[in-house]
């Protein structure tokens, strides 16, 4: 191969085919969960999706994946006992949190605490993952992102109650006082719906660091970096953004028209694996319909039916459909968290799956290290600095 500066390229590996993205490439073997793309339906152990949504709780939800089966009735009530008395944050984490700038995003602070819990010292976080520390993890998320809440907002972090359950845990610590049955329910489906799905980057992220024999808290550290970018988790507040200048349902043809002429993508729309519905936009959909406002579901109606029309039309083929950030914003906007906590409350579920790839693979673990196919020049001859 010649490059434009006329040097060679040479590859000592065989040819291979190289999917753009990974596109289709098995990275790892895993009994967690499956996405079935053409068929839209999503497996955690065995269980469809709309078998657990609404009838499981969270930390059952918690239990199945890192344990492969439901809890009995005393385990579960031993797992809640362990979350609620793991949630207190260690000091070093709040003052971290309390040094980051307040228009900081609360992806960078969950980033940043989740780094922090892992330079903790002592021994709860130590090299070789296991299960009490996803627990302890598990139970740490929503403290970090809820005291990141406050302190921008110049009000100190709230401590949290044994007795609650993660969603109620959650908004108690953001909010200061004891979550609404109409706030905390819809967003515990919302978890059980978003713990965990097939090897996407945020998990493949985690899996590979882990590989490396490196400890959770880098994994989970490096996933949630790997969550926050519009492909992955950051979309459901830009689907907010979206929704917001679009206005109203007359504004709904324009607005698209427009931003698809601009070349933009539409966001909540398309997957790379879902070729059908995501299932769980459908479950979404239906929870949007009863929480939010009348004109707020209805203007994401209408903007999804038209964005769904005009991607048809317009990428004809390529099956894009409404993935689950969509009506992810009308949901959690319906139980009070604003945009910019989209994303992090999408981590306070995801951190189990997380979790739970990483006690896989480090149970079967080998260095995950695939190849690249090298493009670059091999023979190029180094010039002083003073002659180029
Ligand atoms: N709006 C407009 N066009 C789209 C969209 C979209 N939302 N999604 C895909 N396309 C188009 C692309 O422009 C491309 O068209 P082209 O080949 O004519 O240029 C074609 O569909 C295929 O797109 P790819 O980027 O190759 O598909 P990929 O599998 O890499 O993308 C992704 C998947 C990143 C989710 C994409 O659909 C997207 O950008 N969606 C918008 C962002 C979003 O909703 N992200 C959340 C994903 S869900 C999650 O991670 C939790």
């Amino acid at each position: 191969m010649t490059g434009s500066n006329g040097s060679t390229a040479v590859s000592d590996q065989p040819a291979l085919p190289k999917p753009e993205g990974l596109e289709g490439v098995v990275a790892a073997s895993t009994a967690l969960s499956h996405v079935f793309g053409e068929e839209g339906k999503l497996v955690y152990r065995g269980y469809d999706i709309h078998e657990l949504a609404g009838n499981a709780s969270f930390e059952e939800v918690a239990y199945l994946l890192w344990n492969g089966r439901l809890p009995t009735q005393d385990e579960l009530k031993d797992l809640l006992l362990t979350l609620g008395e793991e949630r207190s944050l260690p000091g070093h984490v709040i003052d971290v949190i309390r040094a980051l700038p307040g228009d900081a995003h609360p992806m960078d602070a969950l980033r940043t605490g989740a780094s922090a819990l892992g330079a903790g010292g002592g021994d709860q976080f130590d090299d070789e993952p296991d299960l009490d520390e996803a627990i302890a993890l598990t139970a740490m998320f929503p403290g970090i992102l809820a005291a990141f809440f406050r302190l921008r907002q110049g009000l100190e972090p709230v401590a949290p109650k044994p007795e609650h359950n993660t969603a109620q845990s959650y908004l108690h610590q953001l909010f200061g006082r004891e979550p609404e049955d109409r706030h905390w329910r819809p967003l515990e489906v919302y978890l059980t719906l978003l713990a965990d799905h097939g090897m996407n980057a945020s998990t493949f992220t985690a899996r590979v660091i882990a590989s490396t024999g490196s400890d959770l808290c880098s994994s989970i550290t490096g996933a949630v970096g790997a969550l926050k970018g519009p492909l992955h988790g950051g979309a459901p507040s830009k689907v907010l953004d979206m929704l917001e200048a679009i206005g109203s349902a007359e504004n709904v043809d324009s607005w698209l028209t427009d931003a698809l002429d601009r070349g933009e993508r539409l966001m909540g729309f398309g997957h790379r694996v879902y070729k059908a519905e995501d299932p769980r936009a459908e479950i979404l959909r239906g929870m949007a319909a009863e929480a939010s406002t009348p004109e707020f579901f209805e203007l994401s109606r209408r903007t999804e039916e038209r964005a769904l029309e005009m991607l048809h039309e317009r990428k004809p083929g390529r099956r894009l459909y409404t993935n689950v950030e969509f009506y992810s914003a009308a949901v959690l906007s319906a139980v009070g968290l604003p945009g910019d906590m989209f994303t992090p409350t999408f981590a306070v579920s995801r951190v189990t799956g997380w979790t739970a790839h990483v006690l896989e693979q480090v149970a079967n673990n080998r260095l995950i290290r695939p190849q690249s196919e090298f493009v670059g020049p091999t023979d190029r001859k180094f010039v002083a600095i003073e002659a180029r």
